[in-house]
């Protein structure tokens, strides 16, 4: 897996700051159509069943606790960030809630029926297997672990990670400290680990954002293909993503989302 890296000045605290951006960015301000619009949705439908109890496991602002629970499933949260926890308490008082991290869940053995871990893995610095071996001890056998993180893509391979470790030795050379962001996962790599840590991998697919004119990847990765709006390509970026989805997704997809089981 490759360790993306930020480059921040001096005396910024990266945790402060996306405590206090999360903190603001309340989930009572997303619709369900958001979530009802994720290409996985679908999937996520297919697996989970409404008399059963699933974690959503580094909740955030909570939109996919509120869209399920509307939903009519059981789903209760943890997360590591008080102060976002505490907004979403705010706003449904109801939500079971917990204050933990991914690798001290604070449920017993075999008492879930499944995980959901959405864009949380990929924070999870050098512990990434610790966190799998804690998902399947909460988890029940055969229950089912639902995951999205971000991969090293083809293009990322080729053109993005090369040209980010030129720039961390650039920075490092100009006296900066580089801090750790998040990993880009390798998909056979990420797909071994499940394996090794107790997990049977039933689906694979690649992630993106649902829009036809956006892409998250090529818009965050390639300042130079963003048009007007946030992820939104401009005329060079909607070719490129053309050609790549024409020849695979996952030439240029952000994201995989994974569904495996308990074995
Ligand atoms: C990108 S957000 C995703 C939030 C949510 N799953 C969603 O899809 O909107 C990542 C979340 O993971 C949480 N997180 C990161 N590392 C964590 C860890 N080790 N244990 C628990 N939560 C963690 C962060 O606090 C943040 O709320």
């Amino acid at each position: 897996m490759y360790k993306l890296e930020k480059f921040y000045p001096k005396g910024f605290d990266p945790a402060r700051y996306w405590e206090d951006r999360y903190a603001q960015e309340h989930a009572a301000g997303k619709s369900s159509e958001e979530y009802a619009k994720q290409e996985f949705w679908p999937l996520m439908e297919k697996y989970l069943s409404k008399e059963k109890l699933y974690l959503d496991a580094g909740c955030g602002i909570g939109g996919w606790i509120i869209f399920l629970k509307e939903q009519g499933y059981n789903v209760e949260g943890i997360d590591f960030a008080a102060r976002t926890l505490r907004a979403l308490i705010e706003y449904d008082p109801d939500l079971k809630l917990k204050m933990a991290t991914m690798t001290g869940i604070p449920y017993a053995d075999s008492s879930l029926d499944g995980l959901l871990s959405i864009g949380t893995l990929e924070y999870v610095k050098d512990k990434v297997p610790m966190a799998l071996k804690e998902v399947n001890r909460v988890l029940k056998k055969d229950a089912v672990f639902f995951m999205e993180v971000p991969i090293a893509n083809t293009l990322r391979n080729l053109i993005y990670i090369p040209l980010k470790k030129i720039e961390r030795m650039i920075k490092v050379a100009q006296g900066l400290q580089p801090t750790f962001s998040n990993y880009l996962f390798e998909k056979e790599n990420f797909l071994t680990l499940l394996k090794e840590n107790g997990f049977e991998v039933l689906e694979v697919k690649p992630h993106e954002l649902p829009d036809k004119n956006s892409h998250y990847c090529l818009y965050v990765d390639y300042p130079f293909l963003r048009g007007n709006e946030p992820y939104k390509l401009n005329i060079l970026g909607k070719l490129i993503k053309k050609v790549a989805n024409a020849i695979s997704p996952w030439i240029a997809s952000t994201g995989m989302v994974v569904v495996a089981k308990k074995l």
